[in-house]
């Protein structure tokens, strides 16, 4: 049920070293990349791979690679390891266990496109992850896989490890350029795109963890071999993270386009006795909930997600039982989004803050039913109206459980309503034995 390829040899003892890393196969695909293709050979055989971006969008790999300028330039690869994404843990583990592969994967990235100059950019709270990583890029400079004259292919390659600062924003690829560049983490209007200025205005290739590990594995066993796991549109293996309401929440990889049943059920060993699944974000708390019902047989892959009106996003499950309200679940991700808003653009700025007045009053009881019409037209109304999508990643989720659980949200009001009503029926009551008690001045 499981098919195992990045997180194949994860158990080994000593994996994060590179005699261990090395014994396992680890940088032959690399020395490959390096002494026997040319770069652009590299390049071709990551696109025909079709290996899709794993931080999110899921866009081509390849195709972003190839809007990367040829020629003479300072050119940069850089890695997006902000993971900052609520549900998803998947990155940190393949950092924690396997850094060499990453390292790899970013020195095989860098060959296909030319650049001398990459980067790690790690959320900050991963500190052990960052400790780890430092030790195995040191590591491979003593080897000379990154440095000057790399296998003596007159190849140079820099690769730094820098560290976030604690800033989800900073995890949007424009955003963590200006963090690196030393600014504050905003995120940019596009175009240009960061293939064509980026990082120092330079040609940028930006890519997840996840995306550059699965590089290694392309050019180790050849793109034949790499793509007959997957589905149609969406080729090889996924570390999906899966928390929530199960029994055995981690991260399990499984082959693109696997049910998620089976990786709900089988893997995560399904909700707690005697539950159901009421709903579940399929790619991190960013991605439109989808029904139990409407949701658990469909596969997991990039295409399936998105016709079913969700993401596959990060590729993390959270699974939402029945005995869950999911008012102060909404709430709870309103005020995550309205923390971690930049305040650049206004229907963000505002919608995320509006939104989370507005279910503190559906949560209190001093909602109206139209309240709730207006909490839904506030998030069809930041929907592709920002300038990065941090606005619609709060305004998907909580607009898709208000259309598909209203009722819930009606009912949830009218108790708090009913509550507060009764509170002050009693009140009278009370102010009038306080009053007997102290008597008259
Ligand atoms: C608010 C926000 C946060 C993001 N956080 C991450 C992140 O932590 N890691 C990541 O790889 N991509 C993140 N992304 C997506 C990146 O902008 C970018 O698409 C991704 O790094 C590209 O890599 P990929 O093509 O390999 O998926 C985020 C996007 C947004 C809008
Ligand atoms: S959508 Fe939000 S986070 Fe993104 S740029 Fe606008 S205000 Fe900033």
């Amino acid at each position: 049920m499981t098919t195992m390829r990045l997180l194949k040899d994860i158990d080994e003892p000593g994996l994060a070293t590179r005699e261990v890393y090395e014994r396992l196969g680890g940088y032959a695909a690399m020395r490959r990349a390096v002494t026997e293709m040319e770069p652009d050979e590299v390049l071709s055989q990551i696109s025909e791979s079709d290996v899709r971006g794993r931080g999110g969008a899921g866009f081509a790999m390849g195709k972003k690679a190839g809007f990367i300028p040829k020629g003479d330039m300072d050119k940069y690869l850089v890695c997006n390891a902000d993971e900052s994404e609520p549900g998803a843990f998947k990155d940190r583990v393949l950092i924690q266990r396997n850094p060499h592969l990453l390292v790899e994967g970013c020195i095989i990235g860098a060959r296909a496109i030319g650049a001398n100059k990459a980067f790690i950019y790690i959320r900050g709270e991963y500190e052990l992850q960052g400790d780890i990583l430092e030790a195995a890029v040191a590591e491979a400079y003593a080897a000379g896989y990154l440095g000057r004259d790399i296998l003596d292919q007159g190849f140079d390659l820099d690769l730094v490890v820098h560290r976030g600062a604690g800033a989800y924003i900073c995890g949007e690829e424009t955003g963590l350029l200006d963090s690196l560049e030393g600014k504050r983490g905003n995120p940019r209007l596009k175009p240009p795109f960061p293939a064509n200025a980026g990082l120092y205005q330079g040609p940028t290739l930006i890519n997840n963890v996840e995306t550059l590990c699965n590089v290694p594995l392309v050019i180790g066993m050849g793109v034949e071999e790499y793509r007959k796991v997957g589905s149609e549109q969406s080729k090889g293996t996924k570390v999906v993270s899966v928390s929530g309401n199960v029994q055995r929440p981690g991260n399990y990889e499984v082959a693109l386009g696997t049910t998620i049943r089976e990786i709900v059920y089988d893997l995560a060993g399904g909700p707690l006795e005697g539950r159901e699944i009421k709903c579940f974000f399929p790619g991190g708390s960013s991605a439109p909930v989808l029904t139990g019902d409407e949701g658990l047989d469909l596969a997991y892959d990039f295409e399936t997600m998105a016709q079913a009106g969700s993401m596959l996003g990060s590729g993390s499950i959270i699974v939402v039982d029945d005995a869950q309200p999911l008012v102060p679940l909404a709430l709870r991700l309103a005020q995550f989004y309205r923390h971690e808003s930049c305040g650049k653009c206004t229907p963000c700025r505002e919608g995320t803050n509006w939104t989370v007045k507005m279910l503190e009053r559906v949560d209190s009881g001093e909602a109206t039913p139209m309240d709730l019409e207006l909490l839904q037209q506030v998030q069809t109304n930041i929907e592709g109206n920002c300038l990065c999508v941090l606005g619609d990643a709060m305004a998907m989720p909580i607009g898709s459980m208000l259309v598909k659980f209203r009722s819930e949200f009606e009912e949830h009001a009218e108790r708090a309503r009913m509550r507060n009503d009764a509170a002050l029926v009693e009140q009278p009551a009370v102010e009038l034995a306080a009053a007997a008690q102290v008597g008259p001045a």
